[in-house]
Parts: structure tokens; C-alpha cells; sequence
């Protein structure tokens, strides 16, 4: 796993989601909240300005409120197209039915599209406080596919500031399996802040362990972990992973 610890964490994953799309990656792994998002600035800012195409390239989003129309501003299905892709030339934008009268099955089918589109080249990770990714909570099995999950309090509780009321925050989401993710051929894990220090501090240096489901980045043969200061203060091996980031051969 490589830990890149930098001032602007934003510039570095949209450097790896460019390096991938002009390398020809055909399908690339897109999160919400609100980690990415100075990610997804970046990437259109270079679509704009320096011609950053992404023309052949498909998405896939890793999870989906169970219950919201994707016409809902806190779909996540809505978040990414106003946030990111209605602002690039991406061709289709995969999610998962979090309105499918059947959630079993439409996560199943998910799982199964995903393989059928991918692998994915590069997913894109945001991190919860208690260490989820996608929406992974904690005890999550390692090898998981695509599912319903039931939020912890905790996560809807984080997730509350974007709802009216914390009631509104649906309790159940679709969201891939963390064997599902670890097919993609890389990932990138984007986390800032001083909020998310102990959860990175755990996904990076505690022990593999679906009690932290970031964890399973350290079984990934192909693992990004890009933070800020802030949410680097709790590493104790900092010092290490600049000095291999200053001198990468
Ligand atoms: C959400 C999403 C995750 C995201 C995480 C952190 O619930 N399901 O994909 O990484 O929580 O969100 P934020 O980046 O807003 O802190």
C-alpha cells in the first residue's frame, strides 16, 4: 500500500484518474460524499481547460440509499451526475436501483454488471469515521459482493447534515461488497481532515480486520491512500511514507 501524504490531496488522485483515462481505462470507480469532490473539481477544471477527454470511459458508483429517486438531491445516483459527470464527457454512469421493488435482486444484478462493464481499472474511495468504504459498516465480511446493508447510527448520523433531519436519512443502502471493490485493479482512497484521522490510522496500520472494513486496502495488490496532514496526525510511520513519496524510484 502506498501512502501519499500531501498539502493538496485533490491534485494527486485526479492525477491518478487522469494518468488512468489517457492510459486507456475504459471503466473507472466513482464515490460520493464529500471527499472527492475537490477530486471531481479538479478533473473537470482539466476537462475544460487543458482537454482532459473521457471519451470510452464508463462508471460505476459504489452504493445507493435504498428508497430515494434518482431524482432525489441526496441520491447518490443525482450526486455524482450534478457534482461530476454531467460535467465531463463520461459515457454511461452505472448505480446501483436503490427503488427496485426487489433489493436483493437488484443488487445481485448490480454485482453482476459490474462484472460484466469492468474490472474496474481505478475506484475511487472515500473513508467513514468508522472506517467504511462504500457503505461497508463495520463487521462486514471481507470478501462481501454487492448487498443490502443496514447504516449504523453513526453513519446516519454523519450522513444527517446532508438530509433535512436525521428521520430522512434512509437506514438501508445498497452498496458493492468489499470483494466486489477489491476486483477493481486499483484503488485510490482520498480522506482530509482531522475528523478522519483515527479511522485512517486504523485502515492503514491496525490489523486486516472487517472491523475496520478500509482495512482490506492492505490485502489490495494495487492501494492508494491519499491524505492531508490532518488526517495523516495519527500515523506513526508519517515520517516513512514521505520519505518513499520524495524519493519514489
Ligand atoms: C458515505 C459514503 C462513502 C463515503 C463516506 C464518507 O456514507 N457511502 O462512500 O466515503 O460516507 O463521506 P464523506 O466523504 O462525506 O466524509
Amino acid at each position: 500500500m502506498e501512502v501519499v501524504i500531501v498539502d493538496h490531496p485533490e491534485q494527486v488522485m485526479a492525477d491518478i484518474i487522469a494518468d488512468a483515462v489517457t492510459g486507456g481505462a475504459s471503466t473507472i470507480g466513482l464515490a460520493t460524499g464529500s471527499s472527492p469532490l475537490g477530486t471531481y473539481t479538479e478533473l473537470i477544471r482539466r476537462h475544460n481547460e487543458d482537454g482532459l477527454s473521457f471519451v470510452g470511459v464508463n462508471a460505476v458508483l459504489l452504493d445507493e440509499y435504498v428508497g430515494l429517486p434518482t431524482t432525489h438531491p441526496e441520491s447518490y445516483a443525482r450526486f455524482i451526475r450534478d457534482n461530476f459527470t454531467d460535467h465531463i464527457d463520461i459515457g454511461d454512469v452505472h448505480s446501483p436501483d436503490g427503488m427496485a421493488p426487489d433489493s436483493k435482486a437488484a443488487a445481485q444484478a448490480y454485482d453482476h454488471l459490474i462484472g460484466t462493464v469492468g474490472p474496474v481499472d481505478v475506484q475511487i474511495l472515500g473513508i467513514g469515521s468508522n472506517g467504511h468504504i462504500g457503505f461497508n459498516e463495520p463487521s462486514s465480511s471481507l470478501t462481501s459482493r454487492t448487498r443490502i446493508k443496514t447504516l449504523t447510527k453513526k453513519t446516519r448520523e454523519d450522513n444527517a447534515r446532508f438530509f433535512d433531519s436525521f428521520d430522512e436519512v434512509p437506514r438501508h443502502v445498497i452498496t458493492q461488497g468489499l470483494g466486489t471493490i477489491c476486483d477493481a485493479k486499483r484503488l485510490a482512497l482520498v480522506a482530509t481532515g482531522e475528523g478522519k484521522a483515527a479511522a485512517i490510522a486504523a485502515a492503514v496500520e491496525g490489523p486486516l480486520s472487517a472491523s475496520c472494513p478500509a482495512s482490506i486496502l492492505q490485502w489490495h495488490p494495487h492501494a492508494t491512500v491519499v491524505v492531508d496532514h490532518a488526517a495523516a496526525s495519527q500515523l506513526k510511520d508519517a515520517d516513512y511514507y514521505k520519505y518513499v513519496y520524495e524519493n519514489k524510484p
